[in-house]
């Protein structure tokens, strides 16, 4: 399967750059083949941006960097999967900045899951620790490991095995994101290799190799191979550089030869 590519553009672009930055993207990538790219501007610029694309490009795909879990309603401010479902095929839920900011616990986010599940755009659920869970020599602590652990069986709480074909894990220790201070793909992988143990005591085999489980937390085009060469690395989701036309289109093309 292609590897996956998300770029979180965060709060960063003006429109005029998102407009410029997105064609290049997919003046860039439109062409190339063995890659599934993910773009996530500032939702306000979504429909500029997908309105200057006139068509859609089979395998670059827009996502929200959020949604509300409620379809519509008296939420100033909000914007739910329901109203954004035209407009994007992925939608990014429990990033560690939201928890951080705006407070979001498991259950909201496990709301925003089901959510997009209903409206047919993939969550991509992020999980990670906010201190390193493993030391230098691979001892676990188990506390860190437990809420990653918690917030991956809370935000699926009531998924179905199903369902879990739509669902990407982003495994993103809340240390390495924005920080230029990446986990190891080794780090990355016995994670990653936990999550999966972990969803073994409620989902068959069969349901968690149909989930995608991709790694974020300062990815640049430096250390994006390193991540990528494992197969169990389905992906990568760069934030910072994700806004460098430049440094993500190299990613990606790294990712597509991998
Ligand atoms: P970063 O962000 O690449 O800047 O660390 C990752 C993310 O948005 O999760």
């Amino acid at each position: 399967m292609a590897k996956l590519l998300v770029g979180n553009w965060k709060m960063y672009p003006t429109l005029a750059d998102a407009l410029v930055l997105a064609a290049t993207i997919r003046r860039s990538l439109e062409e190339l083949k063995g890659v599934e790219v993910v773009i996530a501007p500032p939702t306000a610029w979504l429909p500029m941006i997908i309105d200057s694309w006139h068509h859609r490009t089979g395998h670059i795909h827009f996502a929200a960097q959020n949604v509300y879990p409620d379809d519509q309603g008296a939420y100033t401010g909000e914007i739910s999967a329901y109203l954004l479902r035209s407009m994007v095929d992925y939608a990014i839920v429990g990033h560690s900045e939201r928890r951080r900011y705006q407070g979001e616990d498991n259950e909201l986010v496990n709301r925003k899951v089901h959510s997009c599940l209903t409206w047919k755009i993939k969550p991509i659920l992020c999980v990670g620790e906010s201190k390193p869970m493993f030391d230098a020599s691979h001892r676990l602590d188990s506390y860190q490991w437990s809420k990653v652990a918690e917030q991956l069986m809370e935000g699926l709480a009531g998924v179905k095995a199903d369902d879990l074909g739509e669902l990407v894990i982003a495994y993103e220790p809340v240390w390495a994101v924005g920080t230029k201070r990446p986990a190891t793909a080794h780090y990355a992988l016995e994670a990653i290799g936990r999550l999966k143990e972990k969803l073994h005591e409620k989902y068959p085999k069969k349901a968690i190799a149909s989930a995608r489980f991709i790694y974020g937390g300062s990815v640049e085009p430096g250390n994006a191979a390193d991540f990528l060469k494992y197969a169990e690395i389905e992906g990568v989701l760069p934030g910072a550089v994700s806004v460098k036309a430049r440094d993500f289109i190299e990613i990606a093309k790294i990712a597509a030869a991998i």
